[in-house]
């Protein structure tokens, strides 16, 4: 793609990404993709913001070729150090060799632990602004969003706020790079979600206080470095940000996250019965098998919802290892405030619900209800399994 222009000497330059299948080597993106958003300022001074993986990097080049020589550049500002969004900054200095990096503290540091970089770096303070000519940048701390040198920076003419990671979501850009432009804003508002909750929502206190140390900065446009630039209505995507972020510590969604596995089909048998049980009240249910869902697709239903079912078989005297799996990710990124309830199939001497006390112990989800039963369920078992999922509903949807 050309590069775009946003407003007046302001560009986007991006590179959408629709052939790694895991970000960050652990995310799945095979089928969503996900776009590398740099941004081009061109005043007196020439800026960079922000770069992209070591991915496609002639095609990155020559965006950037069409406006102006690369060697002119006179700074790139490092929101974020990780390599999604810097993997190709040596290459850029060997292209532009006195090009000024600004950054945090934090960013100095990392620019020599990561690149061995230790020249031409200007270290800025919170609040800092930068003159370009015509235009001015100024930059907010941000640590923790999602590094801790994490920043962000704004151009006070056009009201720009360049968030970095803040702010984006998963999704190879379809088209449409603008938010008034793009038809499918499901797609980016689940992307998103999934972003969030996998990458950025173990830090989510810091998310809401750098919305908040935003608060008072007017901003007509937000340009993420992922996904769509937010013109027309950006507090639609910082309002989302925020009641995710608010998740972490306040109310959720009334619905239940079901997240079962069997080997053999009896906890299986009894999902179905639970499932019923929950449905039957009107509480919504998302259901799940874990051993052939990955953690990044089950994460933001556990993030947002109230309630957490968990159907698993005793395997050697343990929790049916799937399972297991994707609860101990669920303690990683901090998923808090659930009401958990448990149900599964043992064969001679249980253990599953121990071993699961164990995992979910740091997070201190309310226990609520336990539901064992041996072998393949009875029809009796399975009315009971009903009612259990009745009474779990019925809690989740009242609270
Ligand atoms: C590999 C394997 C290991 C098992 N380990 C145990 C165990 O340690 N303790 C126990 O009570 N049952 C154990 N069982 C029995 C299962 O918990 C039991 O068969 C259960 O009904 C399986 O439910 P499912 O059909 O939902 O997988 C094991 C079964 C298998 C296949
Ligand atoms: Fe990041
Ligand atoms: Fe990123």
């Amino acid at each position: 793609m050309p590069a775009v222009e946003i407003k007046p000497g302001v560009y986007w330059i991006g590179v959408n990404d629709r052939t790694t299948d895991l970000f960050e080597g652990l995310w799945p993106i095979t089928k969503e993709g996900v776009s590398y958003n740099s941004y081009f300022v061109d005043d007196e001074k020439k800026v960079l913001i922000d770069l992209t993986k070591s991915f496609k990097v002639d095609e990155f080049l020559n965006q950037i070729s069409q406006i102006t020589d690369i060697a002119r550049i006179d700074y790139i500002v490092i929101n974020h150090m990780e390599p999604d969004h810097s993997g190709v900054l040596s290459t850029m200095r060997k292209i532009a060799p006195n090009v000024t990096l600004v950054g945090c503290k934090k960013t100095k540091d990392m620019l020599a632990s990561f690149l061995g970089i230790t020249e031409n770096i200007r270290v800025i303070q919170d609040g800092e602004t930068l003159p370009l000519g015509k235009r001015e940048l100024q930059f907010f701390v941000t640590p923790f969003v999602h590094w801790p040198e994490t920043i962000m920076t704004y151009e006070l003419s056009d009201k720009i706020l360049f968030s970095c990671d803040a702010f984006g979501g998963y999704g190879a850009l379809r088209g449409a790079i603008f938010d008034d432009e793009c038809t499918d804003f499901d797609f980016y508002e689940r992307e998103s979600l999934r972003y969030y909750v996998n990458i950025v929502a173990k830090y989510s206190a810091p998310v809401l206080k750098a919305t908040d140390r935003l608060t008072d900065v007017p901003v007509d446009i937000i340009a993420p470095s992922h996904g769509l630039i937010w013109r027309k209505n950006p507090q639609i995507i910082v309002q989302l940000y925020k009641t995710w972020a608010g998740y972490a510590g306040g109310k959720t969604e009334p619905g239940v996250t079901l997240v079962y596995g069997s080997m053999y089909g009896n906890t299986e048998a009894m999902m179905n019965a639970v499932a019923q049980g929950i449905s039957s009240v009107g509480v919504p249910v998302d259901i799940f098998d874990a051993a052939r869902t990955h953690s990044s697709y089950i994460l933001p239903s556990l993030w947002t919802k109230r309630g957490v079912m968990i159907g698993a078989p005793t395997y050697e005297t343990k929790l049916f290892p799937p399972v297991a799996q994707i609860l101990e990710m669920a303690v990683q990124k901090r998923v808090l405030n659930k009401k958990v309830a448990v149900f599964g199939s043992y064969g001679w001497s249980k253990g599953a619900e121990k071993h699961l006390e164990e995992i979910i112990a740091p997070l201190e989800w309310e226990m609520v209800d336990l539901f064992q039963f041996n072998g393949r369920p009875t029809q009796e078992d399975l009315k009971k399994g009903e009612t259990f999922g009745v009474n779990f509903a019925t809690l989740v949807k009242t609270e």
